[in-house]
C-alpha cells in the first residue's frame, strides 16, 4: 500500500482546502515529496486532528452543500462491480501486508536462533552484548509505537475514502476531482464543474471518448457506441459509461466557451423565487435526456408563451439539470411580467444557448476579485460557484455594489463567507457616487497586479471600474467583463 497521498486526498482527510495546505507547504509547516504527503508527515503536521471522528469534516461539507445550493448528493455506494473491484484491491493489500509480516516473523525467529548459537560459543562480553540486543528487540516488538493508534485510525479513514471515491486527474488541463457513489466519470466531472466534451450522455454518440492513461475503470452502463479494437487497445473509453475502480489519469479535452455549441431544449419551471418587487429568480430543470452544457458566467435565451428574454445564468454548471436566471422587473419587459405574475411550476420554457465568453480563466491560480453591479450579481454568482466547485482561486473577494433591488441574496453570500476560509464578502449600499465607492474598493488592494478581476454590470459601470482598477495596477489582460442590459 502506498504511504504517499495526493494533496487533494490530504485535504479531504484533514478537512482543509487545498489552498490552505499549499499555504502550509509554502510556509514550511507541511513537507511534500513529489507533491505527495507521507502518512507520518500527516500525523506530525496535524497532531490535533481526531482521525477516528469525521464530524467536523461532515459539518463543513454540509455547510458547503447548502451554500452552493447543490442538490444533496446521494451518498450511494459505488456500482457493485466497482465496489467488488475496490474491495478485492483492499483484500490484496491486506494479504500482501500479512505476508510481509509473516516474513518478518520468520526473520525474527531466525535471528533469535542465531543469537542462541553465538551466545553458546561467545565470550562473556559477546554474551552480554547479545543479551542487550535481544532485550531491546523483545521490548520494542512488545510495545506499540506511541502514535500507532493514530496511524491506524488515519489508515482506516483513508481506506474508507478509497472505497467510497476515486481520484481523477485530467490531462493535459490538470483538473482534479473525485468520483463518488455510483457516478460515471462524466457525471462526476460535471458535478465538479469540469466541462468535458460529451453529447448524448447515454452511450450513443461517442462524443465523450477519452483515453485512460493510468489506473483501472469498469463499464457501469451499457452503451451502443462501438469502440474499434484499435481504440480499445489505446485505452479509449466512454466517460459516460465508465467509472474508476481506483485513482485514474484520463486524457480528455476540457471545453472552453467557444467549444460548447448553442443548444436548444425545452425545460420545465421548477420554481419562481421572488426576492422583492424588483427582482426574481427563475429556476428551471433541463430534461434528463438533454442537459444544457454551459460554463459559469454564460447567458441563455428564454421563451415562454411568446415572451422572450436573454439572461445571464446564475447557477453553476455543476448543478446537474438545474438552471437559474435572475430577472429584474423592468417596465415593458414581457418576460419579466410573465415571471412575476403567471409562471408556475411545471410550465414549459424554451431554452437556447449558451452565449457569451464571460467565463473563468481556469488556468489562472491568481486570487480573484468579483465585482457585481446590481443585477450583475447573477453571472458573478455563477462564476463564484463554478470557481468554488473547481477549487480554483487562491482567494475570492466579492464586492456587490447594489442598485435599488438591494443585496437580494445577502444570506447566500454570508453563507459562503462562513463556509470558506478563502472567501470574503463586501456589500456596498446603493449610491449616486460610483467613483467614490470604486476608489474605496481599490485602495484596499495595494497589490492589484496579482489579481484577476471579474466584473458584471452596465457598460458605463464596467468602464468606470476598469479605469479605477487599471490606475491602481491591475493588468488589462486580467480584467474579465460581462455587460448586462441597463
Ligand atoms: S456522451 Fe454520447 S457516448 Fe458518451
Amino acid at each position: 500500500m502506498s504511504h504517499l497521498l495526493p494533496l487533494s486526498r490530504v485535504a479531504r482527510l484533514v478537512g482543509q482546502s487545498r489552498h490552505a495546505l499549499q499555504e502550509m507547504i509554502r510556509g514550511g509547516t507541511l513537507a511534500t515529496f513529489d507533491g505527495m504527503v507521507e502518512f507520518d508527515e500527516l500525523l506530525r503536521a496535524f497532531p490535533d486532528v481526531k482521525w477516528d471522528d469525521d464530524a467536523e469534516l461532515r459539518r463543513v461539507n454540509e455547510i458547503k452543500d447548502k451554500a452552493f445550493a447543490k442538490r444533496v448528493l446521494e451518498r450511494a455506494l459505488p456500482d457493485k462491480e466497482v465496489l467488488a473491484a475496490r474491495l478485492t484491491e483492499l483484500g490484496n493489500d491486506y494479504a500482501a501486508a500479512k505476508a510481509l509480516l509473516a516474513h518478518y516473523a520468520n526473520v525474527m525467529t531466525w535471528l533469535d536462533e542465531k543469537i542462541d548459537e553465538i551466545e553458546e560459543d561467545g565470550s562473556e562480553e559477546t554474551r552480554h552484548a547479545l543479551h542487550t540486543v535481544r532485550a531491546f528487540l523483545l521490548r520494542n516488538l512488545a510495545e506499540a509505537p506511541a502514535d500507532a493508534a493514530l496511524a491506524q485510525a488515519l489508515i482506516a479513514r483513508e481506506r474508507i475514502l478509497r472505497i467510497m471515491s476515486a481520484h481523477v486527474t485530467i490531462q493535459p488541463s490538470g483538473h482534479e476531482f473525485y468520483v463518488e457513489g455510483n457516478d460515471t466519470l462524466l457525471e462526476a466531472a460535471l458535478r465538479n464543474g469540469v466541462s468535458l466534451n460529451y453529447g448524448c450522455s447515454n452511450g450513443n454518440c461517442g462524443d465523450c471518448k477519452a483515453r485512460l492513461v493510468s489506473g483501472e475503470v469498469k463499464k457501469v452502463h451499457a452503451h451502443d457506441y462501438v469502440l474499434k479494437q484499435a481504440e480499445k487497445d489505446k485505452g479509449t473509453i466512454l466517460l459516460c459509461s465508465y467509472a474508476p475502480v481506483n485513482d485514474v489519469v484520463i486524457e480528455a479535452n476540457v471545453a472552453g466557451a467557444r467549444d460548447i455549441p448553442v443548444q436548444q431544449l425545452t425545460a420545465k419551471v421548477k420554481s419562481v423565487e421572488v426576492f422583492n418587487p424588483a427582482m426574481a429568480a427563475l429556476h428551471i430543470l433541463a430534461p434528463r435526456s438533454q442537459r444544457l452544457r454551459f460554463l459559469g458566467g454564460q447567458a441563455i435565451a428564454l421563451r415562454v408563451n411568446g415572451a422572450e428574454g436573454r439572461y445571464a445564468i446564475a447557477s453553476c454548471p455543476c448543478e446537474d439539470r438545474h438552471i437559474e436566471v435572475q430577472v429584474p422587473r423592468l417596465a415593458g419587459d414581457a418576460f419579466a411580467d410573465a415571471l412575476f405574475t403567471r409562471l408556475k411550476a411545471n410550465d414549459t420554457v424554451e431554452v437556447e444557448g449558451p452565449y457569451g465568453e464571460f467565463v473563468l480563466d481556469e488556468d489562472s491560480p491568481r486570487p480573484a476579485i468579483f465585482l457585481a453591479f446590481g443585477a450583475g450579481f447573477a453571472p458573478i454568482k455563477s462564476l463564484i460557484q463554478h470557481a468554488m466547485s473547481l477549487d480554483l482561486a487562491e482567494s475570492m473577494d466579492l464586492h456587490w455594489l447594489a442598485d435599488a433591488a438591494g443585496h437580494y441574496q445577502d444570506n447566500l453570500c454570508r453563507a459562503w463567507t462562513d463556509a470558506l476560509d478563502n472567501f470574503n464578502y463586501f456589500p456596498h449600499a446603493p449610491t449616486d457616487d460610483l467613483d467614490a465607492t470604486l476608489r474605496a474598493i481599490v485602495v484596499d488592494y495595494p497589490d492589484l497586479h496579482r489579481f484577476d478581476v471579474y466584473a458584471a454590470g452596465t457598460i458605463a459601470e464596467l468602464d468606470a471600474a476598469r479605469e479605477h482598477f487599471m490606475r491602481e495596477g491591475m493588468h488589462l489582460a486580467r480584467w474579465f467583463a460581462g455587460a448586462i442590459d441597463a
